[in-house]
């Protein structure tokens, strides 16, 4: 029997945790997003998070720039952000136009405030499995979805597909950290079901809907699909994974459905990071 994974009891778990603790609270966790441009789906992104973060009584604000805004204007903002005691988290969402250096601006962010956990100092103490101050929002939040379905991780077989440096390439770290044999496939890997028909389980970022299908997999594997895919259908447009998911979850355990399964424990790593950044810094 498949079950299908609900990330968004969990998350309405974990945020109803985090209300009651921030209620408690007389100053508030503050959580600062930085949007540059007009991407529909990055403006959804940070609407949510603002809401949710505000929903649960922290503070947050949006901050918004023209999509031909100048480098060293994002640089100076970050830099008031980062001395600004009222702010606990930075998030700058990307991607950003091509005209400013990414890697510039993630590491001008303090990683004190760094709540994504994209500076190189916080990546590479996942790296080193070292202690680190926050772990990175998407890859903590499958983690933590794993866990509430007692999906034991130490020696098992993980195939991810997609090595970004927001979802694959720390997952593929903090899975290694919890002892699983892990293989990381991307764009460029040749014949992928050649390693996922071998995975206990199958983590797939790259962004293509219906790249996983049912003949790539054994039985009883577990799926966590991060896909975000808009596809249109006869019925107008739809947001799907990469899995194809009615064949693939007659062969799944355990499968995440999208929407409705990472998606929402993204948004709640993120608002556990700015409150674990929050205590840092009082
Ligand atoms: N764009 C897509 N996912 C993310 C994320 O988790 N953080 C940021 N900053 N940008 C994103």
């Amino acid at each position: 029997m498949t079950q299908i994974i609900n990330g968004k009891i969990l998350r309405d778990k974990i945020l109803a945790e985090l209300k009651a603790e921030a209620s408690l609270l007389e100053v508030k966790p503050s959580l600062s997003v930085i949007i540059v441009g007009n991407d529909p789906a990055s403006k959804i992104y940070v609407n949510t998070k603002k809401k949710k973060a505000l929903e649960i009584g922290f503070k947050s604000e949006i901050i918004e720039f023209d999509e031909d805004v100048q480098e060293r204007t994002l640089l100076g903002k970050i830099d008031e952000l980062n001395n600004d005691k009222n702010v606990n988290a930075i998030l700058v969402q990307l991607p950003l136009p091509a005209h400013i250096n990414t890697k510039k601006i993630i590491e001008s962010i303090n990683p004190l405030k760094d709540v994504d956990c994209f500076h190189p100092y916080n990546a590479g103490k996942i790296f080193t499995n070292s202690d680190a101050v926050v772990y990175p929002c998407t890859p903590k939040g499958i983690i933590r979805l794993l866990r509430e379905y007692n999906v034991e991780i130490a020696g098992k077989n993980v195939v991810i597909i997609g090595r970004s440096n927001i979802v694959g390439r720390p997952l593929a770290a903090m899975l290694t950290n919890l002892d699983a044999t892990v293989t990381l496939c991307h764009s460029k890997s040749q014949n992928i079901s050649y390693y996922t028909q071998n995975a206990d389980i199958v983590i797939s970022a790259a962004g293509i809907a219906g790249l996983v299908k049912a003949d790539m997999l054994k039985d009883g594997v577990i799926v966590v699909d991060v896909g975000m895919n808009r596809i249109e259908t006869p019925d107008g447009k739809k947001l799907v994974g990469d899995a194809d998911f009615e064949s693939v979850k007659e062969k799944a355990a355990l499968i995440t459905p999208v929407p409705g399964g990472v998606g929402p424990m993204t948004i709640c790593s993120l608002m556990e990071n700015t409150f674990e950044l929050y205590k840092l810094q009082q």
